[in-house]
């Protein structure tokens, strides 16, 4: 059985004070008081200059919510103005990363070579570790053409090249259609399911246990309405949600569809 994991990528959006109050609010609203621990995993991906702030509240109010960042630099340390280091997010109490989002891509220009570079410095770190939750996803024009299927698989034949399936031990990933983030349209539950389907399939050529274990979550427009029949889907195990995650309440009952 695989945990839900429900992760709340921010993006540039949000404040010190909304990081702070955000935690002590799902806290209290998902654990109750005493912390009774969750079902399931839940994780914030505030902006990176909130990633202490939320870290601090999370020990403070004693709770089981992760902090990750939205993306990471490959190299330890060095000349690379405007970057943060693995170290770094390590030093702040940081247990995840994305890695690859979309935006990321197609506005920063990352390539499929740079992702696994990435994603390969991510499961290299331990003590603690930093889990790196691949993303990967179509925009719509390669699905009208067809392409989905081919375009996952080499997105994910980068990473399994670099990186080698027992990575995979140390990872998630993250299906997100381009075409579903931000936009309001959500993919159905049975196309994200084959989506998620295809993806396990492609990691059991090279590990059945793998394929199986791994946490594979959906992003793309999740929201309170929809996120119980998408993580409903066999294969889909969790969520990875924007806009709908910049609101305490939201996020609470996305988090609590995975129960
Ligand atoms: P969205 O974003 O939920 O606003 O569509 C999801 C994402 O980009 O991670």
């Amino acid at each position: 059985m695989r945990r839900k994991l429900i992760a709340a990528n921010w993006k540039m959006h949000g404040s010190s004070a909304m990081a702070q109050n955000f935690v002590s609010e799902l806290s209290l609203m998902l654990e109750k008081s005493p912390v009774k621990g969750l079902a399931y995993d839940v994780l914030l991906c505030p902006a990176m200059p909130y990633l202490g702030v939320a870290s601090s509240a999370v020990e403070k109010c004693g709770s089981a919510i992760k902090v990750g960042a939205q993306t990471v630099n490959e190299f330890e340390q060095g000349a690379y103005t405007g970057e943060t280091s693995l170290g770094m997010l390590q030093d702040l109490g940081v247990q995840y990363s994305l890695v690859g989002h979309s935006e990321r891509r197609e506005i920063y220009g990352e390539t499929n070579e740079l992702v696994a570079a990435k994603f390969v410095a991510c499961v290299g770190v331990t003590d603690p570790a930093v889990r790196p939750i691949l993303c990967m996803g179509e925009t719509i024009e390669q699905r009208k053409a067809g392409q989905t299927e081919s375009v996952i698989a080499e997105q994910l034949a980068s990473v399994i090249n670099a990186a080698g399936i027992e990575a995979f031990a140390k990872a998630d990933i993250a299906y997100e259609p381009v075409w579903a983030i931000g936009t309001g349209e959500t993919a159905t539950p049975a196309q994200a399911q084959s989506v998620h389907q295809f993806i396990r399939a492609e990691l059991s050529k090279k590990s059945e246990s793998l394929a199986d274990s791994v946490r594979i979550l959906y992003g793309g427009s999740v929201k309170p309405v929809n996120a119980a029949e998408l993580f409903s889907q066999q294969d889909i195990d969790g969520g990875l949600v924007g806009g709908a995650s910049l609101d305490v309440e939201s996020f609470a009952a996305i988090c609590k569809a995975a129960e």
